[in-house]
Formats: structure tokens, sequence, C-alpha cells
């Protein structure tokens, strides 16, 4: 089984700041999936309301995470409402008549981009397990006409789809946000095509946090779920659970450290007494990845 981990030290500060929702000031129970589930479907409900209350013609904005990526023609509420920490679909390489899925797919940017790619022969499915943001995504696309997708109600750990459907899955920063990442990983395994792909984006913790003078439970305790940071795994325990959900091929590529500046302003009172150089080792240890993974071929 081969597993890489590349390194890219050179830091982004534009790629970071649209991440999730680094500024969530919830701080969530971390051993209580249902707290977690209600608290971030409760910050994402809230970010699709705002772009649910808003005219659909509203101006559009951007995403730095995106620049490849041509948004003409999407709706502004569909870019508006994206709160990802990377672009899958520079690791995916759709290609024309692949059926998709995107875990996660919230207001549908990354469904209706995937949707272009993957064509009139292809299909793509969005699942979310908040209502408002099914609702928007679902306007999105019927405002842009787009015939060839789906957007389902679910969880990560229990898909609405039928066993070997998929092609690809993408997903950009929600399998952080799962309470049980291995049930999901379980879950993508069971949905995918054998010798389909995983290509998703998501934070993850490059080497562990155990040697600094604050414990890890008390910096994940005092992290933001809904911001995709205290639920990030390390790079080598995601491997470990890829690989225990029977996935080969597996890359990880940590394309872009956080710095101080992405997170000062949310940073609990246990983080805050560190000093400024401990700070920085912490912070730099959470990074936006490329994550790639194959179900074996029959
Ligand atoms: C970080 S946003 C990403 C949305 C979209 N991919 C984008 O880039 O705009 C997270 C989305 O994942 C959904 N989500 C979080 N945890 C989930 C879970 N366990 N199952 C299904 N959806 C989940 C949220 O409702 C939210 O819409």
């Amino acid at each position: 089984m081969s597993v890489q981990v590349k390194r890219l030290e050179q830091t982004s500060e534009e790629q970071m700041e649209a991440c999730c929702g680094t500024s969530s000031a919830v701080r969530t129970p971390r051993d209580d999936p249902q707290a977690i589930r209600a608290d971030v479907s409760s910050y994402y409900g809230d970010v699709a309301e705002q772009q649910l209350d808003r005219s659909a013609a509203s101006d559009c904005c951007g995403s730095n995470l995106y620049l490849g990526e041509d948004l003409s023609e999407l709706p502004a509420a569909a870019v508006n409402s994206s709160r990802g920490c990377g672009n899958p679909h520079v690791i995916a390489s759709l290609q024309p008549g692949e059926v998709v899925l995107d875990l996660g797919s919230g207001g549908g940017l990354d469904v209706l981009l995937a949707a272009r790619q993957v064509g009139e022969a292809g299909f793509v499915y969005g699942v979310d397990m908040t209502d408002r943001m099914l609702e928007l995504a679902r306007r999105n696309a019927a405002n842009v006409g787009a015939a060839n997708v789906d957007f389902r109600k679910g969880d990560l750990e229990d898909l609405p789809l039928e066993d070997d459907t998929v092609d690809v899955i993408i997903s950009n920063c929600v399998v952080n946000l799962t309470p049980d990442k291995g049930r999901a990983l379980e879950e993508s395994f069971r949905v995918l095509k054998p010798g389909g792909r995983l290509a998703i984006s998501d934070i993850v913790v490059d080497g562990d946090l155990n040697d600094l003078p604050v414990s890890e439970e008390d910096i994940r305790a005092g992290l933001s779920w809904a911001g995709c940071i205290a639920g990030a795994l390390s790079a080598a325990e995601l491997t470990r659970l890829l690989e225990a959900a029977g996935f080969e091929e597996i890359a990880i590529t940590f394309e872009h450290r956080y710095n101080s500046s992405d997170f000062l302003g949310e940073l609990p009172p246990s983080l805050r007494r560190l000093s400024d150089a401990v700070l920085a080792e912490l912070i730099q240890r959470f990074t936006s990845s490329s994550i790639r993974a194959r179900k074996p071929r029959l």
C-alpha cells in the first residue's frame, strides 16, 4: 500500500481566508456526536439562510480557493455560501460521463462545477444534512438549469446511495466535521465503484499535537468544530482510517499551512496564554490538504 505525505512549506493567507467557518466561536463538546451534528448544522444553516434571504441575482463575490475555475454563470449564492478550505476539482480530474458524489455539498458550488465537467453524459450527487443548505443548493441548480444533479439529504456516516454507484467522490472540508470519520470513510468506500477514487480537500494536522505545553484535549476543546479545526485528523490517523476502510493508493498532500493571523481572534483563554512562538508552532501544524485514495479494482 502506497502512502505519500508530501510537504509544501509555503503559506498562503489568501487561500486560508475562505476556509470553512474559522470565525465560528462555537465550542462544541467533542464527545457528543449529536451535539456536534446540531452545532455544525446550525452554523451552516445560518450561512445558507443569509443567501436564501438575498435575491438570486445579488452581486457575486469571488473565491480565492477557486482561482483556476470558471465561476462565471454560477449563482452568486452558490459562490457566496461556499465554505471550503481547498479546491477538490484540481485533484479530481473529472472526466465527461463520470458519476460524482460531493460529500457535504453546501450551497452546491462544487456540484455545479462538477456537473459542467462531467457533462450531460455524467451525473453529480450532492449529500448534505442541513435542510436550508439543501434548499439553497436546489434553488441554485434550478437557476442555472442543471439537469444532471441531485441533492439528497443525508449524513456522511450513512450515505443515501446504493453500493458501487459513483466513480469519484469529492468534498471540500467536510470529513473533519463528522463525529465518526472512520464510519464516513467506510460509507465512501461502499458507494464507490470498484476502481473509483476519492479526491477531497480537508484540514489535516501535520504530525501530532502531543509535544506542546498544552494538552491535545485542551487544544481541540478550545477550537471550533464548525470551523473545521477541532475535528481535523492527523495525516497518520487519516491514513490509518482510509486503509481500514479498504482504500489503496493513499496520498495526502499538505497544500497550505495556517498561520496565527488566521485564528488569533478566536483563540480560547487556554491557548491565548501560550507564547507567540508556541502558538505559531501549534497553528502551523493545521494544513489545508489534498487527499487521494482509490477503491481497489475487482
Ligand atoms: C464546509 S461546508 C462545505 C460546503 C461546500 N462543499 C462548499 O465548499 O461550499 C460544510 C457543509 O457540509 C455539511 N455537513 C457537515 N457535516 C455533515 C455530515 N456529517 N453529513 C452531511 N453533511 C454535513 C454542512 O451542512 C455544510 O453544508
